[in-house]
């Protein structure tokens, strides 16, 4: 009985202390929980009269002609911006220019213009800008998002398809970015926007040419965004993992053929739909980068950093099973014998 009455006691003032725990959690979680909902709601107030703010905005789009750069503009104008179309195909940009103008409301938005541009030609980027100011007075974001990507061994892949790849991908939004420069710098405002990759961040056998020109993007925003950063101009860079986009069909082989092949992994991407939402509120947040992606691509990014030995044998293993099935492609007869 004593032995009864000794377990309730103890029983009794485990529950005293729990309760007593309670009287300090409950003002702990109070604390921590009020300055927490407050920050939400001002950041939610906050963002949402960013996302106001792009009606009117001109944004220049490069790429808009399909998959990513097509989304986007779809994006910003139907928050009302002023989109200008760039891309090398005319009719291509006419088709994402009617399809703008037929699914969203044109009272509350300007007419989409459209640019047709080479980004190869990267010398004649300043009439393009010089041009679009002509029509538009002010460039307020520019998106650098045109690109094209590469398949082919360093040993297969001519020095041309290389200097193609870096003009395209990176000399063209350098001069674009150059050019549009001047005039962000004099009103003291603007958003500039380059689209990487992954592959700007972690490099991929068979991507030589693609991955070094997106590496080379990522550390031209670094060095531009601290030096525009007191002119109240900001600089994002986006990161994305696969998107279900033409760009594998698009790439380019080692001698420059047009690679023509949906990759499982570029099918299996985020929409263009999903990517662009994202894009547009990095955008609207100010964010000075972003890594689009699953968590595989994330894990690759902190492989390289903090444990590179593991990642170079990844990337080992990965171009020699690209090597085998290259092999067995060529030889399907060995394969089955
Ligand atoms: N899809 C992905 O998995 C993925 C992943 C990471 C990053 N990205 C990046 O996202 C961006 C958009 O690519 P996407 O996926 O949307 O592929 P996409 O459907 O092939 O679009 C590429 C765009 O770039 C334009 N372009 C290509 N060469 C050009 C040139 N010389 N001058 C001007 N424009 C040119 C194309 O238009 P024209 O042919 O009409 O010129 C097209 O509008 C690229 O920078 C790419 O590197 C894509």
């Amino acid at each position: 009985m004593f032995m009864l009455e000794l377990a309730v006691n103890n029983k009794m003032s485990d529950l005293k202390t729990l309760f007593s725990n309670f009287n300090i959690v409950g003002p702990i979680s109070l604390a921590v929980a009020i300055p927490w909902i407050m920050f939400k709601m001002f950041s939610a107030v906050w963002i949402k009269k960013n996302y106001n703010e792009l009606a009117g905005k001109v944004v220049v789009i490069t790429g808009a002609s399909s998959g990513l750069g097509e989304a986007l503009a779809h994006e910003f104008y139907k928050l009302g911006a002023q989109v200008v179309l760039c891309a090398r195909r005319r009719q291509e940009l006419e088709r994402v220019r009617t399809d703008l103008l037929h699914t969203y409301c044109k009272d509350t938005t300007h007419p989409p213009i459209i640019i047709p541009l080479d980004l190869s030609k990267y010398n004649d980027m300043q009439n393009h800008v010089d041009k679009i100011l002509s029509i538009t007075g002010r460039i307020d974001i520019l998106v650098n998002n045109g690109g094209i990507s590469h398949r082919g061994r360093v040993k297969d892949t001519t020095i041309d398809v290389d200097k193609n790849i870096m003009d395209v991908n990176y000399f063209g939004a350098v001069a674009l970015t150059k050019a549009v420069l001047p005039d962000m710098l004099k009103k003291k405002s603007g958003h500039i926007v380059f689209i990487s990759s992954i592959q700007g961040l972690v490099a991929l056998p068979d991507r030589s040419a693609y991955s070094a020109s997106k590496h080379a993007l990522q550390a031209f925003g670094d060095s531009l965004r601290a030096e525009v950063a007191s002119d109240n101009i900001s600089v994002s860079t986006i990161s994305p993992g696969y998107i279900k986009t033409q760009l594998s069909m698009n790439a380019l082989t080692g001698s420059g053929q047009t690679y023509g092949e949906m990759d499982a992994t570029t099918a299996s991407g985020f929409t263009p739909d999903y990517a662009a939402k994202e894009i547009v509120r990095a955008v609207v947040v100010k964010r000075k980068e972003l890594v689009l992606s699953t968590l595989l691509p994330k894990i690759a990014i902190f492989l390289r950093k903090y444990f590179p030995f593991l990642y170079f044998v990844v990337m080992e293993r990965r171009a020699k099973r690209a090597s085998l099935a290259e092999l067995a492609k060529s030889k399907p007869d060995e394969k089955t014998n």
